[in-house]
């Protein structure tokens, strides 16, 4: 069984003070125990890490970055490691976003080394991969999707696989209020699943595979009955305490209805 991960990515949004009312007001609508059934983690910009960190002390909220080098140390000016990340209480890290790759050229065996690195510094690395509109009108999303993961992956043995979460992001739904289907996002899915089983055999279940793009509230549940969807990825939903609490507890009911 995996257990549902929801991550709030904030992008480049929120100041320290913003982060830490952020945090009071999720921790509010967090009292009920019922919601610890899945993971919430909330990446902010490195920025507002320590900040969030204390303020997330005695929650069960963790905290993730949204990019890393892929190196430990070194002269290497406006990187910051994935040994610093797991020294400011970082337990996971996102890598490879469409927005990284877009906007800074990061290719996927860039992604590969990032990912290593957190694994080696015990943290979790959620890789990002997913295609354009152009390349789903053409037909080409499964060979797009499978490329990046293939290359995208860590050289890892299968007994760490456990520790790899995926997310499948069309670029076409990030931030256009145009969500897959959940059942165009479970083909993806399940080619996401029957590629890791190539490569990690029977390790590949422990995988937990995110969806991104557009999640909201009122999509959730859908997106997360699909049997290879485990979790998502939630940018702009995920700004307001109260939108991503709603999305946490119908995430929730959705899961363990019987
Ligand atoms: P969105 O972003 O929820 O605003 O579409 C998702 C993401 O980019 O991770």
């Amino acid at each position: 069984m995996r257990r549902p991960l929801l991550v709030a990515n904030w992008k480049m949004h929120k100041d320290r003070g913003e982060a830490r009312v952020y945090a009071d007001a999720l921790r509010d609508a967090l009292t009920d125990p019922e919601l610890g059934a899945g993971e919430i983690v909330i990446a902010p910009p490195f920025t507002a890490l320590e900040t969030l960190a204390a303020a997330l002390v005695g929650s069960p909220i963790a905290l993730g970055a949204q990019d890393v080098s892929p190196e430990a140390e070194g002269a290497h000016t406006g990187e910051v490691s994935a040994p610093m990340l797991a020294d400011l209480g970082c337990k996971y890290c996102i890598v490879g976003h469409s927005e990284r790759r877009g906007q800074h050229g990061e290719t996927s065996a860039q992604v590969s080394a990032k990912a290593g690195a957190l694994l080696k510094a015990g943290l979790r690395p959620i890789l990002c991969v997913g295609e354009t509109q152009a390349q789903r009108a053409a037909g080409k999303t499964a060979e797009i999707v499978a490329e990046q993961l293939q290359v995208s992956l860590p050289r890892i043995d299968p007994p760490a696989a456990g520790n790899l979460v995926v997310a499948y992001e069309p670029i076409w739904a990030i931030g256009t209020g145009v969500t897959a289907t959940p059942e165009q996002a479970q083909e993806v899915h399940a080619l996401l699943r029957k590629h890791l089983r190539t490569v990690f055999g029977a390790e590949a279940e422990k995988v937990r595979l995110q969806y991104g793009g557009s999640v909201g509230p009122g999509n959730i549940q859908a997106l997360m009955s699909q049997p290879d969807i485990d979790g998502a990825l939630i940018g702009n939903a995920s700004l307001t305490p109260e939108t991503f609490g709603q999305i946490i507890a119908n995430s929730y009911l959705e899961n363990t209805s019987p």
